[in-house]
């Protein structure tokens, strides 16, 4: 989101309070952030709140500025990249669907013509109204984005479809916009799930890796319009459309399936959670209990990633790390070790962190040297920012490449 102009129109709901949470996010991604809001906003939140927040002045009056007044919404449109409108009235919907221009804001929306992406939030009966509905139609039409709302009590006492989407959601929304297309004519290859370590035929080592933060990449990767090959170990998931899904077992099978690939890919991002050992011999039969302890021989698997870091030539390649103390420390080991472009760290213990939840804690370390430490987010949040960072690098040529000792 670094350098991005980003212009957020609020409208008068209660959701508006949402929406300087959205505000901080935004700001804090790198992007400059600038708010409008219509006099009915402001009766939920202070225009000084935003400007505190964005550290830019608020606009809200079309003729409050005697020196300007003739090129705000001008200036403001100039400015954004994108603009988005949240909370969205019903009665915003009908103006920016009518090109009825009649405050700052839907002046400003009309001498727009870059990115809208609009977030209703109402009450339900508001919401699934024909009139809306065909307002929402009409701006869809025009290529205008509508982040549907999400469903669940509403501050008028009624339940239903009409909740603004909780910020984080927005903002992995806003941030998708910026992506589209991105990766097109770019082949990624990631892997997911944890691998399956034959014991028996029935049995087998396996870990507590969901496959869903690797999902949520290949589906975040197919977004940015990228080839995807999504090579999976154990998981329950439902695979994301549209790309090539490869199914594996064993750590030895998910390395085979990914050095089938390597060479004509532009990145990997390796999430899979690969077993380090696998038993030396496993039986051909089912084991029979008899004696009161049984042991297990293991040798190592091969380290795919650090394998792939050899041979790497333009590749960029990501890589994970999963600890449970020391993260940055052991994190920036594997990156050097591993020859990765960079890695995401995170801390499997922390409460909202690491394997079976749908959140994440956790920070990319850069080859430069450089650390983002990110806030507890959704895996799809997380996702997004990776595949971003991957953009970045393909698109910056910024690679880095073997060093000597490889
Ligand atoms: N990885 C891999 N092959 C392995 C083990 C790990 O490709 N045999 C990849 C993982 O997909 C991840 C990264 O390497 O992207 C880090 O994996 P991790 O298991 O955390 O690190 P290890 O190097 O195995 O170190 P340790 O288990 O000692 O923490």
């Amino acid at each position: 989101m670094r350098g991005k102009n980003i212009l957020i129109g609020v409208t008068g709901g209660i959701a508006a309070y949402k929406v300087v949470e959205v505000a901080s996010r935004l700001k804090k991604s790198g992007a400059n952030v600038k708010v409008m809001m219509t006099r009915n906003a402001t009766e939920f939140v202070s225009p000084r709140t935003f400007q505190e927040i964005t550290n830019n002045a608020v606009s809200v009056e079309m003729f409050g500025d005697a020196a300007n007044f003739h090129v705000a919404h001008i200036g403001l449109a100039k400015f954004a990249d994108l603009i988005l409108i949240a909370p969205a009235t019903a009665n915003f919907l009908a103006k920016a669907a009518h090109g009825i221009a009649d405050d700052l804001l839907t002046t400003t929306i009309l001498a727009f013509d870059g990115k809208i992406l609009v977030a209703p939030a109402m009450n339900t009966k508001m919401f699934e109204n024909p009139a809306t509905q065909e307002n929402l139609k009409i701006l869809r039409a025009r290529g205008v984005k509508i982040l549907e709302p999400a469903s669940g009590e509403l501050a008028c006492g009624t339940s239903g479809k009409g909740r603004l989407p909780e910020p984080e959601e927005i903002c992995a929304a806003v941030e998708k916009i910026f992506s589209a297309g991105r990766l097109s004519g770019k082949k990624i290859l990631v892997t997911a799930g944890g691998t399956v370590e034959a014991i028996d035929p029935v049995r087998y080592i396996g870990n507590r890796s969901s496959g869903r933060m690797g999902f949520e990449i290949a589906r975040a990767a197919v977004e940015a319009g990228a080839e995807v090959i999504l090579i999976s170990g154990k998981s329950e998931l439902e695979p994301p459309n549209n790309l090539k899904f490869v199914k594996v077992e064993a750590a030895v099978e998910m390395r085979a399936a990914v050095l089938k690939e390597f060479d004509s890919v532009d990145a990997v991002i390796m999430s899979a959670a690969v077993a380090d050992y696998r038993v030396k011999n496993p039986a051909a039969q089912k084991i029979k209990k008899s004696a009161e302890t049984l042991t297990l021989e293991l040798v190592k698997n091969p380290d795919i990633l650090k394998e792939l870091g050899g041979l790497k030539k333009s590749q960029v390649l990501v890589g994970f790390a999963a600890e449970t103390q020391n993260i940055l420390e052991y994190a920036n080991k594997k990156l050097v070790e591993k020859n990765l472009d960079f890695i995401v760290a995170n801390d499997v213990t922390a409460a909202g962190a690491g394997f079976g939840v749908p959140t994440n804690i956790a920070s990319i370390i850069h080859r430069g040297g450089e650390v983002e430490n990110f806030p507890k987010m959704s895996k799809v949040e997380l996702a997004e920012k990776i595949i971003s960072r991957v953009e970045n690098l393909l698109a910056a040529d910024k690679k880095f490449f073997p060093a000597e000792n490889f």
